[in-house]
């Protein structure tokens, strides 16, 4: 059984009308890439459209509802239930003519995140979880991988940017990790579709610091309810306070957390 919900529902609508800009601008970007002033401009406008075809179908279907979202912050509404947006995860692959970017959408309900959506429109693959109800890939049951030996596991991670505080201990955690084991590591340039691949189970862990409310939110739904663990580089579940973020299967946390020590 596929999912689907009210709130689902509105998630799918919302992203499907959305993305069809998306397309459209990503095709664009071709054209733009090879002029003179390359299309800087063009994807901040993108993006900012992007935004605002979510939020108007959002307020739409849930006129009550606060959201939060990534350029225009925080519209406030009832306590209740938010939706944290970004319109474009992966903006730097959106702005090269990469295909790997997605709109992430979490709702929250009372602090806590209840379901999700990342759509990666370009291979049209949506990424969608509800708590209590699983997580799914296009009608797809998900779950993370079973992989408990790090040799052969598969981890991305991302930043750090470079005007990131800490910049200087994230080089260090990395080089620290990657030294320490002989274990493919990918950065990929979206966060939250880094989360949805660990909820698929095409890759074990991911881990970054200094990552935003919106990068997150709809990723840590994604990948509890496909079986993995959502915690800090402690194992607490601190995340969202101090933005640093690790989420693997079941059986690798405890090593990524002492890796990263
Ligand atoms: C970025 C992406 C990237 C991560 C950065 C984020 P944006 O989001 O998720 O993978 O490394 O820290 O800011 O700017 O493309 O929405
Ligand atoms: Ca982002
Ligand atoms: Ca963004």
């Amino acid at each position: 059984m596929p999912l689907s919900s009210p709130n689902i529902n509105v998630l799918i609508k919302a992203c499907r009308k959305a993305s069809k800009t998306l397309i459209r601008d990503f095709g664009e970007i071709e054209n733009l890439q090879v002029s003179l002033k390359g299309p800087g401009d063009f994807v901040t406008a993108s993006d900012k459209k992007v935004e605002k075809i979510l939020i108007s179908e959002l307020q739409l279907a849930r006129p009550n509802y606060s959201i939060l979202s990534e350029e225009i912050g925080l519209i406030k509404n009832d306590e209740e239930f938010k939706w944290i947006i970004d319109p474009i995860d992966g903006t730097a692959n959106f702005l090269h003519g990469i295909p790997h970017f997605g709109i992430s959408i979490g709702l929250e309900h009372n602090k806590e995140i209840v379901c999700g959506i990342i759509y990666d429109p370009i291979k049209n693959e949506m990424f969608i979880a509800e708590k209590g109800n699983g997580s799914f890939l296009n009608n797809q049951r998900m779950r993370v991988s079973a992989r408990s030996e790090l040799e052969n596991c598969m981890i991305v991670t991302g930043g750090p940017r470079h005007d990131s505080e800490n910049r200087e201990l994230a080089l260090e955690e990395y080089k620290k990790f990657s030294a320490r084991v002989s274990v493919p590591i990918r950065k990929m340039g979206s966060a939250a579709l880094d989360m949805a691949y660990v909820a698929a189970g095409r890759c074990d862990g991911f881990w970054q610091r200094n990552l935003n409310y919106w990068d997150i939110a709809a990723g840590i739904i994604l990948v509890k309810e496909a079986g993995g663990y959502v915690t800090d580089f402690k194992g607490n579940e601190d995340y969202i306070e101090n933005k640093n973020i690790l989420v693997s299967n079941s059986k690798i946390n405890e090593e990524m957390i002492k890796l990263l020590k």
